[in-house]
């Protein structure tokens, strides 16, 4: 027999899909702990209740339907009327509120990668909870994001939904202040994917085959630091992990990423989703929670079969289903009224002038500039130089990524218009570049060219390579750079790129800006970073190659042998990912450009450092330039060789406020006990190195300012 519940009355008004009952318990109340109330609830749901919140609906249309609630968003779990637990209402995605039924009814934030080039916690914050604000506007209590995996393979198609770029501790930290940013507007966030979905190429069947330290090291951390931040929810990836015996399983039925490094080892206490068709068995005893988006493995009748045979145990389904419940009542969707959680709310407009400008503001506030020689940036808005806007800033300008990512805009702010809207003397004349020779009779004739360049990428596939002129329709923009360079020695390039390109023309032209995935407010926030509205402060996230493969992918490495099923990606580089790998190699840069670079239009100076025995490491930057500017002060580490670790590894930033001219930060960071351990693969834990450690302090990976040592001696051990 159910459990007793109190029913409060129905309430008037509401639409058809919310008019449950109002339904209060022992677990309404919000004096007690969410972990009393969701065991609270618990207690009162009978077995079948507790079954039908693992797994989307069991028949009928799938993800965005315009027919009924359980269909309406992408994904969802069906309300529970007589204990008053709304619908879980999921959608995607990482970089806003995707809403194929009503498009442009929501922002086109910048992307994940994007948001990751500003270094600012707060910007991340600001995204996170200008987001959250649009799903929880349209009745969507999951946010199917932040995207977190470590851009392993340079052209990886999904890098750009991804806030870490190439460093887990950048990552760690980006996660946490996004996700906090989301779930403060009461909407769950979703950490996606666990695990090692780090290429797109294969992604249903490669076997991802890397070591326990390297995921712990590399791969690992940004999920960490999102379980840190209070995440709610994980989703797990379509891809299996493993190694070449027998011994690998599919992400989301695999015992040791789930069960043991995520729920175990990584101490989180809130739910898995599968990948939208990633569920492939009913995997709830390997540490899946929920079955997205449809029921063919984790519904009642294969639960109760697996409960009768001995090969599920009701612990367990009690065990995913509290979880289930734990972030509902920790981030406040359980308080919510029923109202809150309507689908009829998908029809709204959520986007207003407030999060547009914030969309403007942090894509200016992402846009690095990677070269001004001479200072030709930042132009002048009023001293009426003549500039010629070529390549991709009208109609195909690039704002974001393909796939489920995708938001479409509710409108669009080209560069061309950005621009025109910024000159206040001269005409500012136009070429959408297709003809090369046209656009450069036009850039032969101005003060100044604006040569707009970009590609894509996207779910489903990696790119075909790292050129600019692979990934979108416009073919030739390696070649129209060059000859607008040679044209006009005041060229100046924009790349909306969403990951590593080629620059091969890097050393011809005069200044390179990029605003990678902008969104909507492209040309508005680039336009404020030319004309130095806003002087810029963003870093590369991930290394602009010299070449194709510089870090010398096998194709068992990437994307993996043999090309039939099964598919080993072997990760053989270990921790050698990304920048690593440079600084292992001491590669240096001719066209590319290293992790961690962006320069400034001012000038900043480094001074001061000191480290203390706890691992206080502080100095000084100090504005030595002629105009207000932030800067990424970055501290990189150098174990001792013993450890067997990647020279040169992030273990710290900081953003400085806004610096006047000669006025000075002080900056600590404080690295702790993680920071300067290796993962042990025996205790399966985080294991102090000791020796000798080189601290430096950077403005990017390969412009060291300050340079000092630490001793960590071995712990005396008293008998
Ligand atoms: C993607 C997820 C997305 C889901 C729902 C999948 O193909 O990998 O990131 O959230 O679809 O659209």
């Amino acid at each position: 027999m159910a459990p007793r519940v109190r029913l409060v009355g129905a309430v008037a008004g509401l639409s058809a899909c919310t008019s449950l009952a109002l339904v209060s318990g022992p677990w309404s109340d919000r004096r007690v702990s969410p972990e009393q109330r969701a065991a609270l609830l618990l207690k009162n749901m009978t077995l079948e209740e507790k079954f039908a919140m693992l797994h989307g609906p069991a028949t009928g249309p799938c993800c965005q339907c315009k027919t009924s609630a359980s269909c309406a968003y992408v994904g969802n779990v069906a309300a529970n009327s007589r204990l008053g637990i709304p619908p879980i209402n999921m959608n995607d995605g990482p970089q806003g509120f995707r809403d194929d039924n009503n498009p442009g009814t929501t922002t086109a934030w910048p992307s994940g990668m994007t948001i990751g080039a500003t270094w600012d916690l707060d910007a991340a914050y600001e995204w996170g909870a200008g987001m959250g604000r649009e799903f929880y506007e349209k009745g969507s209590n999951i946010q199917l994001g932040p995207g977190l995996n470590v851009a392993r393979v340079p052209r990886g198609g999904r890098n750009f939904e991804y806030i870490s770029g190439e460093d887990p501790y950048l990552g760690y930290w980006m996660a946490q202040s996004s996700i906090k940013g989301i779930q403060s507007q009461k909407v769950i966030a979703n950490a996606k994917h666990w695990v090692q979905n780090n290429q797109e190429t294969n992604r249903d069947r490669v076997i991802e085959e890397v070591d326990e330290r390297t995921r712990f090291e590399i791969y690992y951390p940004p999920f960490r630091g999102a379980i840190v931040g209070g995440v709610g929810s994980f989703m797990c990836s379509y891809n299996k992990i493993g190694n070449h015996t027998s011994d690998y399983a599919w992400s989301c039925e695999n015992p040791v990423t789930l069960k043991r490094d995520l729920k175990t080892l990584s101490n989180f206490k809130g739910f898995v989703m599968s990948d939208w068709g990633g569920t492939h068995s009913t995997s709830i005893m390997q540490g899946l929670d929920m079955e997205m988006p449809s029921a063919d493995f984790m519904n009642e009748d294969r639960l109760k079969a697996g409960i009768s045979g001995g090969t599920i145990t009701e612990a367990a389904v009690d065990d995913s289903v509290f979880r289930i419940l734990l972030p509902m009542f920790e981030v406040g969707v359980m308080d919510e009224p029923l109202s809150a959680w309507d689908w009829n709310k998908l029809s709204s407009n959520t986007t207003n002038d407030a999060s547009s400008a914030s969309a403007r503001s942090l894509s200016a506030k992402s846009t690095a500039l990677l070269k001004n020689d001479n200072a030709i940036l930042p132009l002048m808005s009023g001293d009426g130089s003549s500039i010629a806007v070529i390549g991709l800033a009208d109609g195909g300008a690039v704002t974001h990524g393909g796939g489920s990512g995708t938001v479409v805009p509710s409108f669009l702010a080209t560069p061309l218009s950005g621009i025109r809207g910024s000159v206040e003397k001269k005409e500012v004349l136009f070429d959408d570049g297709k003809n090369i020779t046209t656009a450069v009779a036009l850039a032969k004739q101005v003060d100044y060219a604006i040569v707009f360049v970009g590609t894509l990428s996207g779910e489903g596939s990696d790119r075909d390579s790292l050129s600019l002129d692979d990934g979108y329709w416009f073919k030739n923009q390696n070649a129209l750079v060059s000859a607008i360079a040679k044209a006009n020695p005041k060229t100046i390039v924009v790349a909306s790129i969403p990951g590593a390109t080629l620059m091969p023309w890097s050393k011809d032209v005069a200044a390179i800006l990029t605003n990678f995935m902008p969104g909507q407010q492209a040309g508005n926030a680039i336009a404020d970073v030319l004309f130095g509205r806003v002087n810029p402060s963003a870093k590369l996230t991930f290394t602009i190659p010299n070449r194709e493969n510089e870090q010398n992918f096998t194709t068992a490495q990437w994307p993996g042998l043999p090309s039939k099923n099964p598919v080993y990606a072997e990760y053989s580089e270990g921790l050698l990912v990304g920048y690593r790998y440079y600084e292992a190699h001491n590669i240096q840069f001719d066209t590319g450009f290293p992790f961690g670079h962006g320069l400034s239009y001012t000038k900043f100076e480094y001074s001061n450092l000191t480290i203390g025995a706890d691992w206080q490491t502080t100095f000084q930057v100090t504005n030595v330039g002629k105009v207000a500017g932030s800067e990424v002060a970055q501290l990189y580490l150098t174990f001792p060789a013993s450890a067997g670790e990647p020279p040169n590894q992030l273990k710290g930033f900081r953003k400085t406020g806004l610096l006047q001219p000669s006025m000075s930060e002080t900056v600590t960071l404080t690295l702790v006990h993680d920071d300067y351990s290796i993962w042990d693969v025996t205790s399966h834990a985080y294991k102090p190195v000791t020796g000798t450690f080189h601290v430096k302090i950077g403005s990017s990976s390969r412009d060291i300012r300050l340079q000092a040592q630490k001793n960590e001696a071995e712990e005396e051990i008293v008998v």
